[in-house]
């Protein structure tokens, strides 16, 4: 599946990514600018901080409470369409489009 991550300035990085990782993962390996992953997916950095495409926030389950935690402490502000990416995990057939924060740390 392809992962879209849509850069601040609006600078477009498509991705090859594998079932089975997560957004996170992916853009850590393929360096993509503004996705940290400080804390290698532990859900204690958050700064793997994106925005999810509301159309497609539907193919993962609901964040769970130590994400909802962590989503608060993001360096840009959280919006509805908030999630941590290590825990959005790539899905075969499921391309996803991403939208970075200006700020991660
Ligand atoms: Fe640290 Fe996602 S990589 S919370």
């Amino acid at each position: 599946p392809k992962v879209f991550y849509t850069q601040p300035g609006g600078a477009v990085k498509v991705i090859d990514g594998a079932v089975g990782d997560s957004v996170m993962s992916t853009a850590v390996k393929n360096g993509v600018k503004g996705i940290v992953g400080q804390c290698g997916g532990t859900l204690s950095c958050a700064t793997c901080h994106v925005y999810v495409d509301r159309a497609e926030l539907k193919y993962f389950p609901d964040p769970t409470e130590d994400e909802d935690d962590m989503l608060e402490c993001t360096a840009s502000d959280r919006a509805d369409n908030s999630r941590l990416s290590c825990q959005l995990t790539l899905a075969d057939g499921v391309d996803l489009h991403v939208t970075v924060p200006d700020e991660q740390v």
